[in-house]
């Protein structure tokens, strides 16, 4: 045990002798600069600075020293430890400006390379003229319904009038769902949905309903199989032809300009009177009629182009969805999507249509009228 500070142990003193503080502090700036990173300059402040480090022992000791010695050995170590901690300090800057450096070098974005144009997707022509369909009668008031693709028989024809032994049945090329028994069949025309929006909405009725219809068709340029439909149907009470002569000129407008519409007289089992809807051309507004002077590619120089079917909704029918036809009447209408964005652009073969080249939908969608 060390007793009064006179008589000290010469180990002690040995300890902190000049050369033995400078050995430290040459071994401990030795380790500074072999530092590489501020991790390892941790490791080295941990042996050579910290707690248990040489200089921090040899400060301890200092304490032991008889009074005379205090002051000297005192003034030693702690230009040692200055000098170590000094040194630490400078190179952690060193070393953190070099990894802040490496870091923003390896992070860095060179904001002049070209940029690599992901190329977009276009929506296809058919769902853009739909979604304009809509609009023209969604700001009058009505209402867009849906149905299923899928449809039952009785939706797509007896509640239309068409019994099962009805002519027209035949002519629709239907595509039935295996088993037949199921009478589960892929809809041949959107009217069905007048059927699910009587008796889902009831009565008044305004509502247009889009969508893909189903045909055994053959595929070439101006026949697919799969086919979209723009259904209207309109109940309520004092509905006549009148009305469906105005809203069918009004679409006709909003889709093509300054045109007219005709009818002419047709046979649809779920309307009657029946015509057909006819649109006057919007290119030659019937000037190349009788004109080979200036024929007319879009019209086929007739004047007229072929719309879609309509008539006044047959009493059948509203009976078939539970509405009193002595109460209530009503017109409906059913266009060609697919066909109306074929005169719409000039498109010249409806395969274009299914074959999902986004060029396609671009180049419609760009020069659309
Ligand atoms: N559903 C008929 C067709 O596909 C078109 C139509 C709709 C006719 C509504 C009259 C009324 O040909």
């Amino acid at each position: 045990m060390s007793g009064p500070n006179d008589n000290y142990d010469p180990k002690q003193v040995a300890a902190l002798a000049p050369e033995v503080i400078d050995g430290y502090v040459e071994s401990a700036l030795a380790a500074i600069a072999a530092a590489n990173s501020t991790a390892e300059l941790k490791q080295v402040r941990l042996d050579h600075a910290g707690d248990r480090s040489p200089l921090a022992l040899a400060n301890r000791e200092i304490g032991a020293l008889p009074p005379a010695a205090r002051k000297e050995a005192g003034a030693r170590v702690g230009a040692a430890r200055g000098r170590v901690n000094h040194s630490l300090a400078a190179r952690t800057e060193e070393l953190a400006a070099a990894e802040l450096e490496a870091s923003l070098r390896a992070e860095r974005v060179d904001m002049t390379l070209p940029v690599a144009l992901a190329p977009r997707g276009a929506l296809h022509p058919i769902t853009t003229l739909i979604d304009e369909m809509c609009d023209v009668f969604v700001s009058m008031g009505w209402e867009v319904a849906e149905g299923p693709e899928l449809e039952a028989e009785w939706y797509n024809f007896d509640a239309l009038n068409l019994a099962p032994d009805h002519p027209a049945r035949g002519e629709q090329d239907t595509l039935w769902v295996d088993p037949p028994s199921a009478g589960k069949l892929m809809r041949t025309q959107t009217s069905p949905v007048q059927i699910r929006s009587l008796l889902e909405r009831g009565v008044p009725l305004y509502v247009v309903s889009p969508g893909k219809v189903f045909r055994a068709d053959e595929y070439d340029a101006t026949h697919l199989p799969v086919f979209h439909q723009l259904e209207g149907l309109v109940v309520d009470k004092g509905i006549s032809m009148a009305d469906l002569r105005g809203t069918l000129d009004h679409f006709a407008r909003a889709m093509f300009g300054d045109v007219r519409t005709r009818m002419r007289p047709h046979y649809f089992p779920f309307t009657e009177p029946s015509a057909e809807v006819d649109v006057q051309c919007f290119v030659c507004h019937g000037e190349s009629v009788g004109n080979p002077d200036a024929p007319c590619r879009t019209c086929r120089s007739e004047g007229w182009i072929e719309w879609g079917g309509c008539g006044v909704v047959n009493p059948r029918v509203l009976r078939a969805a539970g509405v009193d036809p002595d109460v209530y009447s009503g017109f409906a209408f059913g266009m060609g999507v697919d066909r109306t964005v074929m005169f719409r652009t000039g498109a010249p073969d409806l395969r274009d249509f299914v074959e999902g080249d986004v060029r396609f939908s671009h180049s419609l969608n760009g020069g659309a009228r």
